[in-house]
């Protein structure tokens, strides 16, 4: 069965985000505000923290092992039991569904070790195209609210908001996310890294308070992520705790390296902080590639099935930010490996083809032509790329993909975002692009 992916990074939500919409603010209630000077856009209300010990916050979703399961991760101050109540709306049916899942205990390293439970419940198998209500917490202590969600339908072509850096205080960005989340523009979220700033500080408390505010958007879309620099406390064990990422295709088990796939693509989030924090070990390093360089190779033989490999990762490879840091001294690190000599990644991801990188970090929005070994591979419509390492990065972008067939036909598979087009031999057709994919820049990829 064909399938075809279309990407577009979009720099139009990052432009419209930044540009209207200004004011957080903290009110005496211990609501947070966060207002949008565009009418278009709502005020956003932050919903407090629980504050029984028993009621579950933090609620989120990731996907589970295949893209129709769902795991619901949340907290409790206290112990209690991990389960979820599920309904499905549609096809309707009025009978719930008990699941049954575990806790971990997570205790912050700060002075004051405070203390929480991790709940997580995996819903396994739900089928394609449902819509689902559900809530979670426990018979014997008390539920949450009711939350809906999607699975994706069958032959999807997933639609992506991606992003990193967002932070506590000035998540200005957030009222866009929830309308866009609410009138279901989005099958999944990706956070590529830095989240609270920092999540360890108030004992946790920045940590809790973060998760409870994206808790309107994660409660409703798998909300995948990689970790950043600014978890790097405690060897990132607020990441790795408080997030739950697929663990299909192995990995740490950590959700600090994993992949899975979703519709056309097999997305493999990396930490890109082991290269900068060796004092965590150099061995985890290691891990990573061994594990990232089998990935690829299973994957790299999965093209019939999932045509395009995108990988995420925190820190850029690539960025042009003039600060005389990452996009020097530490994308080094990145391209030719820790101390310019051990586990170097861009001869990985171009001996296997992946295609589009995302990172974040630089709090900037870039996208670049595909590029390895600093040296651009030219790709246009009319002469494209033949070493497919396409590398993009991003503070805030929107990944939209559609089915495409060109004129003449052909499906292929596309990436496309707002400047000159690029395509793959095969998916070059007789006739030039249509003034609208013109407007983009496309990488295609056909499908077999
Ligand atoms: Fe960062």
């Amino acid at each position: 069965m064909p399938i075809s992916i279309k990407l577009g990074i979009a720099g139009r939500l990052f432009t419209a985000a930044l540009a209207c919409l200004t004011l957080a603010a903290t009110v005496p209630t211990g609501r947070l505000f966060i207002q949008s000077t565009s009418p278009e856009v709502p005020l956003y209300v932050y919903t407090p923290i629980p504050e029984s010990g028993l009621e579950p916050r933090n609620i989120h979703l990731s996907f589970g092992d295949n893209e129709t399961s769902v795991v619901v991760t949340w907290s409790t101050r206290n112990d209690t039991q991990s389960q979820v109540q599920l309904m499905s709306v549609q096809p309707p049916n009025a009978t719930e569904k008990l699941y049954n899942g575990s806790s971990t205990i997570f205790v912050d390293s700060g002075t004051k070790k405070a203390t929480q439970y991790v709940h997580r419940v995996t819903l396994p198998d739900l089928g394609w195209g449902g819509l689902f209500k559900y809530r979670c917490g426990s018979q014997a202590t008390g539920w949450s609210d009711w939350f809906e969600f999607r699975t994706p339908k069958r032959g999807f072509s997933p639609r992506l908001a991606m992003f990193g850096d967002m932070g506590m205080v000035n998540a200005q960005s957030l009222p866009r996310l929830m309308q866009d989340a609410s009138a279901g523009m989005y099958d999944a979220i990706l956070h590529v890294g830095d989240f609270a700033y920092d999540m360890q500080e108030q004992d946790g408390a920045t940590g809790d308070q973060f998760m409870q505010m994206i808790q309107p958007i994660a409660a409703r879309l798998p909300y995948m992520t990689c970790v950043g620099n600014h978890e790097f406390m405690y060897n990132f064990s607020h990441y790795k705790n408080r997030f739950t990422m697929p663990k299909g295709f192995g990995g740490d088990g950590e959700s600090m390296f994993y992949s899975f796939d979703l519709g056309p693509a097999h997305i493999i989030g990396i930490s890109t902080e082991f290269y900068f924090f060796v004092e965590y070990g150099v061995d985890q390093l290691k891990s990573q590639y061994d594990w990232l360089q089998a990935d690829l190779e299973r994957a790299s033989k999965n093209r019939a099935a999932r045509p395009w490999i995108i990988i995420m990762g925190h820190r850029p490879m690539y960025c042009s930010n003039d600060d005389g840091d990452d996009c020097t001294f530490g994308a080094l690190f990145m391209r030719e490996g820790f101390l310019a000599r051990w586990y170097p990644l861009e001869p990985l991801l171009q001996k296997y083809g992946v295609d589009l990188a995302l990172w974040a970090h630089e709090h900037t929005y870039e996208r670049m032509w595909p590029v390895t070994r600093l040296e651009v591979r030219n790709g246009s419509w009319a002469e494209p790329y033949s070493e497919p390492a396409a590398l993009c990065t991003s503070s805030l972008g929107r990944l939209v993909v559609e089915s495409v067939t060109t004129p003449s036909g052909r499906r292929c598979t596309i990436l496309r975002s707002a400047a000159p087009t690029m395509a793959t031999p095969g998916c070059r057709s007789s006739t030039p692009p249509t003034s609208a994919w013109s407007r983009s820049a496309t990488i295609s990829r056909v499908e077999s």
